[in-house]
């Protein structure tokens, strides 16, 4: 019968040695969109939290936002890019189909050493490669790892759709993972959770073996985000609660110990929600969506190293950070810092 794995018991403990992020350079404002499709500052402001995003150049790929923020995370972590072992991208926009985006970074970063290579887990495809790369270098197998969220979802948008273009943006998040010495903070508890029967409710449904785009369909928009918003709105809050509760009770902590918490940023009532429900207090809670929307892997992956470098958490603080996204899938970690 299938076990479902324990947390690890392994001696070797995992921490993260630096955090990068990039943001492309374009702006798009509330203001801009409404002038192209029916909607208005207002209720984008007031339904979401989100006041502009990012989108990325017509020739700026996701290997390439995902290079920039690598570079950062590594620089952060003093590590050189020849010595880095393993390169995880979690994207659902790769560059191409195949090889993996990752292959494109490990080549722009010069990190020939390493094995590199995708997962698609939507937004929780960050938090999956942490856990992945985690256990990963707890067995042994490695001893370090750069795990990567990066998106175009601007690429990927149907930019007539009023229910959905208004929320996504583009850019990339970083984190290097690698063994940690005694005295240093560690990541003390992960998990990840997956539910097949609601894929219909947040998918691109065109462009795989299912519903190729062909000369037929080209301009049905079949490869573009669709989402059933509030159906969506309604799981991200319950998984992303009991996600964050397994993760702080297995680290033995109780709500009260979390300096920080670092969820998915997708919308600010859904945010709101479950700092309400875990007991965390607001000012704890880190939200960057106003200027970014939702930009699915990447999304905790940039408010990581936002909250990093603004100083929201310090040495032995413990955070804590939550995803959901498209699958359904749903993620979270507790970190000692
Ligand atoms: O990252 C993956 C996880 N994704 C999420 O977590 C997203 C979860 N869902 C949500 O964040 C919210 O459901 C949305 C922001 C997507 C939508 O908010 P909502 O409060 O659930 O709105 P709704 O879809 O129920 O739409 C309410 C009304 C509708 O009009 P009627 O039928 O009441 O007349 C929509 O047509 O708002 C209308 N509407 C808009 N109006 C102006 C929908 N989009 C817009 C828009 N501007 N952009």
């Amino acid at each position: 019968m299938f076990r479902r794995m324990s947390e690890d018991t392994s001696a070797i403990q995992v921490c993260i040695a630096g955090t990068g992020s990039y943001l492309p350079e374009r702006i798009l404002t509330n203001a801009e969109l409404a002038a192209t499709v029916d909607t208005s500052d207002e209720w984008i402001l007031s339904r979401t939290g989100i006041r502009e995003r990012r989108i990325a150049a017509a020739g700026e790929f996701t290997s390439h936002m995902a290079t920039h923020a690598a570079r950062k995370a590594l620089e952060q972590a003093g590590l050189a890019a020849e010595d880095v072992e393993l390169i995880i991208v979690a994207t659902i926009t790769p560059d191409t189909p195949t090889p993996a985006t990752a292959c494109y970074v490990q080549q722009s970063l010069g990190a020939s050493r390493a094995v590199a290579f995708d997962i698609s887990a939507a937004c929780s495809g960050f938090l999956y490669a942490m856990k992945i790369s985690k256990r990963l270098i707890t067995s042994g197998a490695f001893t370090n790892a750069l795990i990567i969220g990066a998106e175009k979802l601007s690429a990927v948008t149907n930019w007539e759709d009023r229910s959905t273009c208004v929320l996504f943006g583009d850019g990339a998040g970083a984190a290097v993972l690698r063994i940690a010495a005694p005295e240093e903070g560690s990541i003390l508890a992960t998990e990840m959770g997956t539910d097949g029967n609601l894929t219909h409710l947040l998918n691109i449904p065109g462009g795989g073996t299912a519903c190729p785009i062909t000369s037929e369909n080209v301009g049905q928009h079949l490869g573009t985000l669709t989402m059933m918003g509030k159906e969506v709105f309604k799981h991200a809050v319950n998984r992303m609660k009991e996600a964050a509760e397994k993760v702080i009770e297995r680290s033995g902590l109780q709500p009260e110990d979390i300096a920080c918490v670092i969820p998915h940023q997708a919308n600010l009532r859904i945010i709101d929600a479950i700092a309400d429900r875990l007991a965390v207090p607001n000012e704890r809670v880190f939200v960057n969506l106003d200027k970014y929307g939702n930009t699915s892997a990447a999304a905790v992956a940039i408010a990581f190293d936002e909250a990093n470098r603004s100083g929201a958490f310090k040495r032995g603080d413990h955070i804590v950070l939550v995803v959901f996204g498209a699958g359904l899938t749903w993620a979270a970690a507790a970190i000692r810092w």
